[in-house]
């Protein structure tokens, strides 16, 4: 079932070290007989897949298994691919040439491009990446941590050691974690609530985040020579975004604000701790500057045996003054109190400048009499500094998002009830923007103590309320952007700003020549393919009313969000991207010609269907001029773990983001726009025949959606405990209401995976000029990085098995009449593909991905010929537990093995 029957696989040496310690787990806590029929069900995969004689004919066994054996096979396999991206991530196999800092300040000079230059661009820069909590991640946290101390244990043993730091034998230590991973339930019995969520994001916080930023800096700092402003910074959704999210009320945000804030100020206080464990710097053997005496004196720490030790003393005060603010914003004292009663911080800014005294006298300070000193910056001090920069009290800026109807609905009540306008609803956009101008021209409330809002009104009144209670509370940077789902006209955004003006977070102008004030920026998210379109006008009639200029002005920047699989599910692979691409680069006019600042919001998930694959690649490859410096990009679900799960992880993939924003801010435009213009006008003809393919597969006939739900596992993915949201926003069964991740997620899980490729077969091999094709494979980025995307989905796609899964539609007509449409589109994309760029199979030029991805697929076979029996069954009405179970568990082996669920 291969694409590549002959092809030999490297063999990852770790893969098969784990592979050989989890056959003996399974072997001791599973029994011989069940370790005898997983191997050959592996190995007669393999054999197969390998494309050996005979293979096709044996039977490995699979319909003899009984219930319980499936579902303990299942977690095997599971294992198997969980172990095997460990490895992998080992290897480094995702590492791209020019993806750090250092290399990318090495080609820049190479250029002509000196290091003010990207000094200059630091200055005014802003890179976050920023953590949803989109349900994609199908693993529970307690797997997730026992493969990290995993790879904890590998890195022990690479570094040739026999024994762990408390002397137990590395390789039984190795085994036991693999043992208490086959013993781990891998599925959740309970729904996810957002507090979950929350909890799970404040330990990669914790233990990630936290310490590899300022530690980037440092690295950064040596790079350039110069310290370096805060561009880098981590943002979240978890908590903050309600859009189909009910469960997301003032009180989760509330939640949400203060876990991170304990969380925050709970790390600066074990940081301090440390820090006056060793400096014990005494007054009797160093010069002291006189500010840090008196932050010692003002400290309230008067014990004797420090006497002479004021960094220590100082740190006390500092601590005490810690802990009174933990007291303040998380309403109780942390774990380890100070003994010393003192005012907590107004700001982080004062703990800041706290710590900057420190820093100063231990600059200054060397031996008696001696200017020198060994304690720069970069030490434990200044990337504790650093961190408070970063962090503050607030942890990661948190964005709200809601859908642009609910504003809609909420602000036409407003208005209704305070007698300004009776049906807003009913309005046009022109007159919709009259009402709310007027309404953000004066602070004026409307919201009145004595009317009677609806639920709606009143749930949403309070969030927001709640985002101003968090402002007053933790300081501005708290919540700085408010993202609109569905935001297609500039009314949308104005009604965001009439909600903020309500809880005085918006400010009107106080006189003609001033700006309104607003510490939160109303940010559309563009999404459908026709929004998409519709942006750069959107923007130009935003930015043409003055008091809206004004604000943006004075903020510098204004965010767009663009949705990538939205766009996708709406007008397929080929369209979305070409159209992401072509907002981006016409807004960027619109921006220069207002004097303001464009960043862009990437809103893509983990799977190529929903915008994933590589972020240095994408971000290198968006047009010029769009990124200059500034951009956010969502991360999400098991993304947030195979990207950030470790420490190295975290650096190599936030090495990588920056690294690509300065190539492509900084490198000079080589591209000739004669050549770029004949490109994009090819495109623009493709694109069309992809969407017009597209389209009329999956929304001119209704039999589709009937089709689709009865191939794909999608009913039993809504039933996944992997996120506190529902699968859908509303009852509807249209494709159009579905979220994009059960969509994609379905069709990764029946390897069709549609919306990667769907379209462009057909496009590619429309288009007559078969050099210009190639031409543009070679030299366009944009072009390269969309084809090398889809090549990865193709190659885990699989015609063969997906056969097995269109057998599941009742109507055996109309399945197949879908089905084989799909399969020559299947075989056109991968053809066309193969000729443009020039290449004998799928990920030739790209070894490393071909060995990994072949290595997996003889495992997902047997997983998803399981899974398709044990729908069987269950459609069949049968209504043993372990069905519903092992089918879950296909569904996260499946995801695991293929590295990405949707
Ligand atoms: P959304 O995200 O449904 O929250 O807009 C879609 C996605 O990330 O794929």
């Amino acid at each position: 079932m291969t694409n590549t029957p002959s092809l030999t696989v490297r063999q990852n040496p770790d893969i098969k070290y784990l592979g050989k310690l989890l056959g003996d787990v399974i072997r001791s806590y599973g029994g011989d007989e069940l370790y005898r029929r997983t191997e050959y069900i592996r190995s007669t995969s393999v054999d197969r897949h390998r494309g050996l004689a005979d293979a096709d004919a044996i039977d490995p066994g699979l319909d003899a298994l009984s219930l319980d054996e499936t579902l303990a096979f299942v977690r095997g396999f599971m294992l198997f691919s969980l172990l095997a991206n460990l490895a992998e991530d080992r290897q480094g196999v995702a590492a791209e040439e020019g993806a750090s800092v250092v290399e990318a300040v090495q080609l820049l000079a190479s250029e002509g491009v000196d290091k003010d230059a990207i000094l200059a661009l630091l200055d005014n820069a802003l890179i976050a990446p920023v953590l949803t909590a989109h349900p994609t991640e199908v693993r529970r946290k307690s797997m997730i941590d026992h493969k990290a101390r995993i790879a904890e244990l590998l890195l022990m043993k690479d570094d040739g050691d026999a024994e762990t730091t408390e002397g137990d034998d590395l390789d039984e230590a190795i085994m036991r974690q693999i043992a208490l991973l086959w013993q781990t339930r891998p599925l959740r019995r309970e729904r996810l609530f957002v507090t979950d969520e929350v909890q799970i994001s404040q330990s990669y916080m914790k233990d990630v985040f936290l310490p590899v930023l300022p530690k980037l800096y440092g690295k950064w700092e040596k790079v350039l020579g110069h310290r370096l402003p805060n561009f880098l910074k981590l943002n979240s959704w978890i908590g903050g975004d309600r859009d189909g999210n009910p469960f997301v009320d003032a009180d989760a945000m509330r939640e949400a604000l203060s876990r991170a804030a304990e969380t925050v100020i709970g790390y600066y206080l074990s940081r301090v701790h440390a820090m006056g464990a060793e400096l014990s710097i005494s007054t009797e053997l160093a010069e002291v500057p006189d500010e840090v005496e008196a932050l010692a004196d003002a400290s309230g720490d008067d014990a004797l045996s420090r006497k002479d030790e004021p960094y220590r003393r100082a740190l006390s005060g500092i601590y005490a003054r810690l802990s009174a603010t933990h007291l303040k914003l998380c309403g109780h004292v942390p774990g380890r109190p100070s003994p010393i009663q003192a005012e907590p911080y107004d700001n982080p800014q004062q703990l800041r400048d706290e710590l900057a005294v420190l820093a100063h006298g231990l600059r200054g300070g060397g031996a008696k009499g001696e200017k020198q000193s060994v304690f720069a910056t970069s030490g434990a001090l200044g990337r504790l500094i650093r961190t408070v920069e970063l962090f503050g009290f607030h942890l990661a800026t948190l964005d709200m998002r809601q859908n642009s109807r609910f504003h809609e609905r909420v602000v036409a009540e407003l208005l209704k009830e305070a007698g300004v306008a009776d049906d807003y609803l009913a309005q046009d956009e022109a007159r919709r923007v009259e009402i709310l101008r007027g309404e953000l021209a004066n602070n004026r409330p409307l919201v009145s103590p004595w009317a009677d809002y609806s639920e709606e009104t009143a749930k949403e009144l309070s969030i927001i309320r709640a985002a101003a209670e968090a402002h007053q509370k933790y300081g501005p940077e708290v919540i700085t952007n408010y993202n609109i789902s569905n935001g297609e006209s500039v009314s949308d955004i104005l009604e965001v700003y009439v909600l903020l003006m309500e809880v005085g977070l918006y400010r009107a102008p106080e006189n003609e020549n001033a700006a309104p004030i607003c510490p939160v920026m109303a940010v559309p998210l563009f999404e459908t393919v026709a929004d998409l379109e519709n942006a750069p006008d959107v923007i130009t009639e935003f930015f043409a009313i003055p008091e809206m200029l004004a604000l943006a002005k004075t903020r510098g920047h204004q965010e767009v969000m663009i949705g990538y699989s939205d766009s996708n599910k709406d007008g397929g692979y080929l369209t979305s991207t070409w159209s992401l691409f072509k907002a981006s680069d016409a807004l960027t006019p619109i921006f220069a010609k207002a004097g303001v600042k464009m960043q862009l919001f990437h809103g893509r998930g983990g799977a190529v269907g929903r915008g994933g694959g590589s972020a240095f690649g994408a971000i290198k490859a968006q047009p010029k001029g769009t990124v200059a410096g500034r951009i956010r990009i969502t991360e999400q679900g098991e993304v947030i773990a195979a990207k950030y799960g470790t420490q190295a992880g975290a650096e190599s993939n936030l090495e990588a983001m920056t690294s690509a924003v300065l190539l492509n801010s900084l490198e000079p435009d080589k591209s000739d726009q004669a050549v770029q213009a004949d490109f994009a006008a090819a495109m623009e003809k493709i694109s069309q025949v992809a969407f017009t393919e597209y389209r009329d597969l999956v929304y001119s006939d209704d039999a589709f959606r009937t089709f689709f739900r009865q191939m794909t596992p999608l009913t039993e993915i809504a039933k996944l405990k992997i996120g506190s949201r529902p699968a859908s926003r509303t009852q509807s069964d249209k494709i159009e209401d579905l979220r994009a991740i059960p969509w994609v997620f379905s069709w990764a899980q029946a390897r069709v995976m549609l919306p990667g490729w769907y379209g462009v077969g057909q496009a590619l091999a429309a288009f007559d000029d078969k050099a210009k094709l190639k031409e543009m494979a070679q030299s366009w980025p944009f072009f390269q990085a969309t084809l090398s995307n889809m090549e990865m989905v193709l190659a885990k796609s699989d015609m063969g098995i997906a056969a097995r899964y269109a057998e599941l539609v009742e109507d055996r007509d109309m399945g197949q009449k879908f089905f084989n449409r799909i399969r020559a589109g299947w075989d056109q994309t991968r053809d066309i593909l193969l000729e443009i760029t020039d290449q004998p199979h799928l990920l030739a030029k790209s070894p490393s991905l071909f060995n990994s991805i072949e290595l997996r697929l003889p495992y997902i076979e047997p997983l998803n010929h399981l899974q398709i029996e044990l729908m069987k069954r269950l459609r069949a009405g049968e209504d043993d537990p372990r069905i519903g179970e092992g089918i879950q568990l296909s569904l996260n082996a499946i995801a695991t093995a293929l590295r990405n669920s949707g």
